[in-house]
């Protein structure tokens, strides 16, 4: 008979984000000594039979097909919300009310306005939650936030990150259903810059603090495209590209891009910090490495040095292989839950909770609505 305590897991939603979700709860117990142990105990989905086998490939004990009774089931503990943007808010407030703990997918919301009502239920509710800003947990991320604060950067002056892929190019592309909802505004509330922008600002506060205020651009390039749901050439709401400079409250300067026209880039995902007395370089393509440059070496053996982020003594890696032996993407999400686990055992929040995420939110309201003003707008 196993001590640990039961977590019982409804998942809504079993497309990408399901998949890693699963994986990671399936996982997490293999690999970090818990207190409490997941257990699937329903997945929702509102296709009966597709629902079904996945259910069945995932290891699910049972399934729904409407999310209302995921909420509603006296057996389920946390609701892990993998849907379109457009849903978080309207599963989370009811999983809220019904005293279910939340992880909810990223963005937070469609708005922050909407975000605010989510922050304000889970807090009234007392639940734990927690969104999935994965690329946090990343190694050598972690190992970024770590010599950050431990002052090796020195101060900081300039933040830079992208967020490039090619996938939206082709103007026979439709918008909106299975698959392509992130092409729809009123699935997605933006394009890029939700989709996409939101990891890179969501990292970028993580590491380095508030963004005060910032100055954005935004292009759509297709204008019209045929709409999955409707049959009919509609106009495109979302933004394709989206630019922006800001300033950070520690007097940095940022600068972000992010595409879906970068013919070649899948999802690079880069950040680059350059300090006083050392700077730092990540990729989410070598995302198991991190660059990094120390003004501090003998100038003779001074330069870029490349950290392959896999010794026992590296964030989260005491947990998986020997040394030299790299770990990936879904890893990410495995630690998310192994912290949100530990988070619940300690009575602790996990990090970015709905009211941390909320901050990232209120940067991409304000990025959208300076390009569209063509103004600095202060993130409220
Ligand atoms: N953390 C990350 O790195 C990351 C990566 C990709 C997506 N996301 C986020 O995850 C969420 C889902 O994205 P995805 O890529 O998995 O999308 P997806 O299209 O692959 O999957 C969405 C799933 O939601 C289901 N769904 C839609 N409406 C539903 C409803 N009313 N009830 C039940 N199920 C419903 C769909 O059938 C599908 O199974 C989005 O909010 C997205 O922004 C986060």
């Amino acid at each position: 008979m196993s001590s640990k305590k039961d977590l019982n897991v409804g998942l809504v939603g079993y497309g990408f984000m399901g998949r890693t979700h699963s994986n990671a709860w399936r996982k997490v117990g293999n690999f970090f000594d818990l207190e409490y142990a997941p257990r699937l105990k329903a997945v929702c989905g509102r296709d009966r039979n597709n629902t079904e086998a996945f259910a069945a490939q995932w290891g699910y004990e049972s399934i729904e097909t409407d999310w209302k009774a995921i909420v509603n089931r006296d057996d389920i503990d946390a609701v892990d919300i993998c849907t379109p943007n457009n849903t978080h808010a309207e599963i989370a407030l009811a999983a809220a009310a019904a005293g279910k703990m939340i992880l909810c997918e990223k963005p937070l919301s469609m708005n922050a306005e909407e975000g605010k009502t989510m922050v304000e239920a889970v807090e009234k509710a007392g639940v734990a939650n927690t969104v999935w800003y994965n690329y946090r947990r990343t190694p050598a991320v972690t190992l970024a936030k770590q010599l950050i604060d431990e002052g090796r950067l020195g101060k900081i002056f300039h933040y830079r990150a992208n967020f490039l892929q090619d996938w939206t190019i082709s103007s026979d592309l439709p918008q909106g259903g299975a698959g392509l909802w992130r092409l729809d505004v009123k699935a997605a509330g933006s394009g890029v810059t939700g989709d996409l922008l939101a990891h890179c600002i969501d990292t970028a506060i993580w590491l380095n603090g508030g963004i005060g205020e910032v100055t954005a651009m935004t292009e759509t390039f297709i204008k019209q495209r045929m709409h999955n749901l409707t049959g009919k050439v509609e106009e495109v709401g979302i933004d394709d590209a989206c630019s922006f400079l800001c300033r950070f409250g520690n007097g940095s300067l940022g600068l972000f891009e992010s595409t879906r026209y970068a013919r070649g880039h899948k999802a690079l995902y880069t950040f680059e910090i350059n300090g006083e007395k050392a700077s730092i370089k990540w990729d989410l393509h070598d995302l198991h490495r991190l660059e990094y440059f120390d003004h501090g070496d003998d100038s003779r053996v001074r330069g870029w040095r490349s950290v392959h982020v896999t010794d026992g003594d590296m964030p989260y890696m005491d947990k998986w292989w020997v040394p030299g032996l790299q770990i990936g993407y879904e890893h990410t999400f495995v630690h998310q839950v192994a912290d949100f686990l530990e988070g619940i055992a300690k009575g602790e929040p996990t990090k970015p909770d709905f009211k941390e995420a909320l901050i990232s939110q209120k940067v991409c309201d304000a990025v959208l609505q300076s390009a569209q003003s063509r103004q600095w707008v202060a993130v409220d």
